[in-house]
């Protein structure tokens, strides 16, 4: 049996990067995926490219009525809900005396409120779904390495995602407590070579141009790739992660280590 068979899978982010190459790993282990992202135009090519058990619903992560949409235009399109993967996020550099009160309103609104929406939003469909047609139900939040540790040069960036680590820890209990059959965990990936850091590839630091420099942070010395972290998300979305709740997931090459 595929490893997430007919499971349905709301992915915020879907577009690119991490979100869209979960997306490719759900669908091919039986799943349907919907690609949730501001992104329209990408967003519809890879739903268009990736076929019948993909859909592409716009949202912007930080809008709560649109969220409202996107669940339940998921539930009507694939008869339910079963996965959750907040993966819309923003990168930005600054340091605590750089950083306006706009721009950190603006990166926590996005990566750290969007995915408390995406929870709230997401929890009543999935207990729902879980309660009717049974099997597990997981949510599965993206942090960062730097939701573990400070980084001067990406100060809101690190309280978003300290943010987010915490917040799946109060979804995973309270998904326990009321019985949903729903778990939540974080997922904390080092430097993955999507478009996010696609800007911070080029220029040069310590001599090195920004890649080696990156790439020199991970002991296996190489940035990672989007399909490294899907297949730690797929484990957490499909049922044989089915005792972790509320833990986190590190997937960095040996940043943390
Ligand atoms: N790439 C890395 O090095 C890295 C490392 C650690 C954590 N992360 C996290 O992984 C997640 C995925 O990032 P990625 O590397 O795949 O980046 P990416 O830029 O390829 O994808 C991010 C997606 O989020 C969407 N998005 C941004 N703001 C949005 C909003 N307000 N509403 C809806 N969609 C929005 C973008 O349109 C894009 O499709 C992010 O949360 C990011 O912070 C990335």
């Amino acid at each position: 049996m595929a490893r997430v068979e007919n499971k349905v899978v709301l992915i915020s982010g879907g577009a690119s990067g991490i979100g869209a190459a979960t997306a490719r790993r759900v669908i091919a282990e039986g799943g349907k995926a919907v690609l949730a992202d501001r992104d329209a135009a990408k967003g519809e090519a890879l739903a268009k490219e990736l076929g019948k058990a993909v859909a592409f619903v716009p949202l912007d992560v930080t809008d709560e009525p649109a969220w409202q949409k996107a669940v339940t235009t998921t539930v009507e399109t694939f008869g339910g809900l079963h996965g959750l993967l907040n993966a819309a996020g923003v990168g930005v550099r600054n340091s605590i005396e750089d950083c306006s009160l706009e721009e950190y309103r603006r990166v926590n609104d996005i990566n750290s409120m969007g995915t408390f929406l995406g929870c709230k939003q997401a929890i009543p469909a999935m207990a729902k779904t879980i309660k009717e047609q049974g099997g597990g139900g997981s949510i599965v939040n993206i942090s960062s390495v730097l939701g573990l540790r400070g980084a001067s040069y990406a100060m809101a960036y690190c309280a978003s995602k300290g943010a987010v680590r915490s917040l799946t820890k109060n979804v995973a209990l309270h998904c326990a407590q009321m019985k949903y059959g729903i778990r939540c965990n974080s997922v904390h990936p080092g430097y993955i070579d999507t478009p996010m850091i696609a800007p911070r590839l080029s220029g040069t630091i310590d001599n090195m141009s920004g890649r080696q420099w990156l790439e020199t942070l991970h002991p296996l010395g190489r940035l990672g790739q989007a399909e490294e972290v899907a297949n730690m998300i797929l484990f957490l979305l499909s049922d044989e992660s089915g005792f972790s709740t509320g833990s986190e997931f590190v997937c960095d090459g040996g940043l943390t280590a």
